[in-house]
């Protein structure tokens, strides 16, 4: 049979597993239709919020890039060189909801057998807040977005009750997912902030107050560089910066990383994986962790803002892989590699019987029961 690369991921059916993520390249109806245009089988818009927000004064994105042959990674320009991360610390939409709504409509009027997933924000420090996320979402819902995906994960907010730091408080995740979710007719995703310390805790929470996906990772907390010569920051503002968020290549293993942690807790609910997405083979990897869909941002930016080329590179490389390995559907080989993933004791030695597990002899710990020395 001949491979398809039609899945369905959490109720929805999408012509492929690719979707470009919440962020620049979904910043207006324009871009998102051209992205539709281009193959994306699904388009996560940038976080819609009540309210409209103001960006700092200065570039809100920049890329970090290495030199090869040499130990220099800098943000400055210069030829010959290989992109190692993006950094940004751009706030959500600029544009309110207001703005959206007839935009939502128009998209899915001209694209209905498309996936379109409105990314949505609010705060939840008191009842009025909490319905400000039921606002969105129903806002939303109403003009034909497919499926919700709550940011519980911009690293940027000051406020103690919004984006990443919903995403560090269990109980607060599982309210604002529980409160969308009480008026959402369509599945609500959860997208979670690389920045705890245990990400299975934080996707049970999720999954307690009723998400029916999670989306892993947003941008990691990072600073600038200080160049050596001036002593500024690469990126600043009056010489200031804030912490913001690191996405591209250089997430891509950490990213992974936490995915495999929540797949293999989890290995029955639907993951959409994103960071350091670029060409088949690294989107692979997270559907051999078990996610049933991955997302685009850092790549997509650099290639036409919207990643025609990405997109037609990730199709042609999962058709030729699938052709190669005999596989008809994603469902063949998704979660393939989930338990491959083991403890470091479980790891083998050349010689087993001499290992104990950083017990007794090795020394690494005192072995139980006998005092610190
Ligand atoms: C400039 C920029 C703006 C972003 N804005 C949002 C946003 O509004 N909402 C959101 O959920 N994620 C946002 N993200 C995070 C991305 O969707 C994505 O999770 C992250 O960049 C990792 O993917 P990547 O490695 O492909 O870049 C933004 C990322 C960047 C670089």
């Amino acid at each position: 049979m001949a491979p398809t690369l039609a899945v369905t991921f959490a109720g929805l059916r999408f012509e492929n597993p690719f979707l470009l993520s919440s962020a620049p390249p979904t910043e207006s109806d324009a871009n998102i239709m051209r992205a539709f245009d281009a193959g994306w089988g699904g388009v996560v818009t940038k976080t819609i919020g009540l309210h409209p927000v103001v960006n700092v004064d200065g570039p809100k994105t920049k890329f970090l890039r290495a030199t090869p042959d040499s130990p220099k990674i800098s943000m400055q320009k210069r030829p010959g060189t290989a992109l190692h991360s993006s950094w940004n610390w751009e706030l959500i939409s600029d544009k309110p909801l207001d703005w959206w709504v007839p935009r939502i409509s128009k998209i899915k009027k001209a694209y209905p057998q498309r996936i379109l997933v409105a990314s949505i924000m609010a705060g939840s420090g008191s009842d009025d807040e909490l319905r400000n996320w039921q606002k969105l979402a129903t806002a939303c819902q109403a003009e034909g977005a497919d499926a919700l995906e709550l940011n519980l994960s911009c690293p940027h907010m000051d406020r103690k009750d919004m984006g990443s730091n919903i995403g560090k408080d269990q109980g607060l995740i599982s309210i604002v997912t529980e409160v969308v979710k009480e008026v959402s007719k369509v599945p609500v995703w959860a997208k979670l902030t690389p920045s705890t310390t245990d990400i299975v805790e934080e996707a049970r929470a999720a999954f307690l107050g009723g998400a029916d996906a999670i989306t892993s990772s947003n941008t990691f907390p990072s600073i600038p560089l200080i160049d050596p010569e001036t002593l500024e920051f690469e990126m600043n503002v009056d010489g200031y910066v804030s912490s913001g968020g690191l996405g591209g290549p250089a997430i891509l293993p950490q990213s992974l990383a936490k995915m495999a942690q929540m797949t293999q807790a989890l290995p029955d609910h639907n993951f959409s994986g994103i960071g350091g997405i670029a060409e088949f083979g690294q989107a692979l990897n997270y559907f051999l962790l078990g996610c049933g869909t991955t997302q685009v941002c850092t790549a997509a930016m650099l290639d036409h803002a919207i990643g025609p080329n990405i997109i037609k590179s990730l199709t042609e490389g999962m058709r030729r892989f699938m052709d190669a390995k005999g596989y008809s559907t994603l469902e063949d080989f998704r979660g393939m590699r989930r338990d491959r993933v083991v403890s470091h004791s479980k790891i083998r030695r050349p010689d087993a019987k001499a290992y104990h597990g950083g017990y007794e002899t090795e020394g690494y710990a005192a072995p139980t029961g006998t005092p610190d020395r």
